[in-house]
């Protein structure tokens, strides 16, 4: 039966070629220029890939920048139906700055089975490792929540470190976790970068904190790729937004599965470092005698048991 990790290489390239069309501009403090070239790459190679594929949930809505739009079809329009979530640039301002976790990221699983979350542009997120998964009740205070993980992982409280972006509406959140005994890892952007590191475990035993919905969707499917535990909450932040959520009538309380936020097993998460960051490498240009290359990092988690791949890849342009 025709799988969605059959497209692996493919969805790879696309990665790929987003991530030489936008290297001239990483550092460049042109985050709308580096951001615009990223869109147009990806919907070019996207659209030479073998499936009838569906952008779910793109990016950009949030703050109006350049994106691939939510129901925009793309691959030949053959083959296996896919949802697809995309952010060609995750961590837009850390790519202008050249600043760790700017990624290129990716992430698909079958037609229908990525969480729709309307007009909800932001999401409060809970991630934990494999270790974790199962054994966290995500509504319970962040203390408790820490002790669970604590036991969950064997380690002590004070062992244990947190990913948060670094924003105002954190702040309680960031004293609670001091309070708790554990420590935190703060970012100004980049919450997919933290909550790969910590379904990965580079460092960092949760992701909590409100960020992108798109991004959320986009970790959903790593987490279900490792067999890691993650729950989403809709987090409005904007006054468009709250009033969007209320006339769709979505509920701002309910917290939701990581089986809810996709369905499938069949699962791919994909990340292409642009800047440099924990779990993938800084894109790289180089020169040699047969003329100006391009060095890519790639890691992809797929399937529902914990396959992860790393590729490096070479073209000359
Ligand atoms: P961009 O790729 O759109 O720049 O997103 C960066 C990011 O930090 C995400 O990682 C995070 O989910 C979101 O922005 C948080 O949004 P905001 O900065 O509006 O609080």
């Amino acid at each position: 039966m025709a799988s969605v990790c059959d497209l692996k290489i493919d969805l790879v390239e696309v990665c790929e070629a987003v991530a030489r069309a936008c290297a001239p501009f990483v550092g460049s403090g042109q985050k709308d220029e580096g951001d615009g070239l990223a869109v147009d790459a990806m919907r070019m190679r996207i659209n030479e890939v073998p499936m009838r594929g569906t952008v779910v949930i793109g990016e950009g809505a949030k703050d109006e920048a350049p994106a691939l739009y939510d129901g925009e079809k793309v691959g030949t329009g053959k083959g296996i139906g896919v949802d697809i979530a995309v952010d060609p640039i995750e961590g837009t301002n850390l790519f202008a700055k050249d600043m760790p976790g700017s990624v290129v990221t990716l992430a698909a699983a079958p037609e229908g089975s990525m969480y729709e979350p309307g007009s909800c542009f932001y999401m409060d997120k809970q991630v934990y490792s494999h270790a974790a998964r199962g054994k966290i009740d995500p509504a319970a205070p962040i203390k408790e929540r820490l002790k669970q993980l604590a036991k969950a992982t064997g380690k002590d409280v004070d062992e244990l470190r947190v990913f948060l972006l670094d924003k105002p509406r954190h702040e309680e959140m960031k004293q609670q976790v001091y309070a708790a005994g554990a420590k935190v890892r703060l970012a100004t952007d980049g919450d997919v970068n933290g909550a790969i590191q910590a379904i990965l475990g580079h460092g960092v035993d949760a992701l909590f904190g409100i960020g992108g919905t798109p991004e959320g969707i986009v970790v959903a499917c790593a987490a279900r790729a490792m067999g890691a535990e993650m729950f989403g909450r809709m987090a409005p932040q904007k006054d468009f937004e709250v009033e969007l959520c209320k006339k769709e009538g979505i509920d701002t309380k309910r917290i939701i599965a990581r089986d809810e936020l996709v369905t499938s097993e069949d699962v791919m998460f994909i990340a292409t470092g642009l800047t440099s960051g924990a779990y993938v490498h800084h894109v790289k240009v180089g020169h040699d005698d047969r003329g100006k290359y391009m060095t890519t990092d790639t890691v992809v988690l797929s399937g529902s048991v914990g396959d992860l791949r790393q590729v490096v890849t070479t073209v000359h342009i």
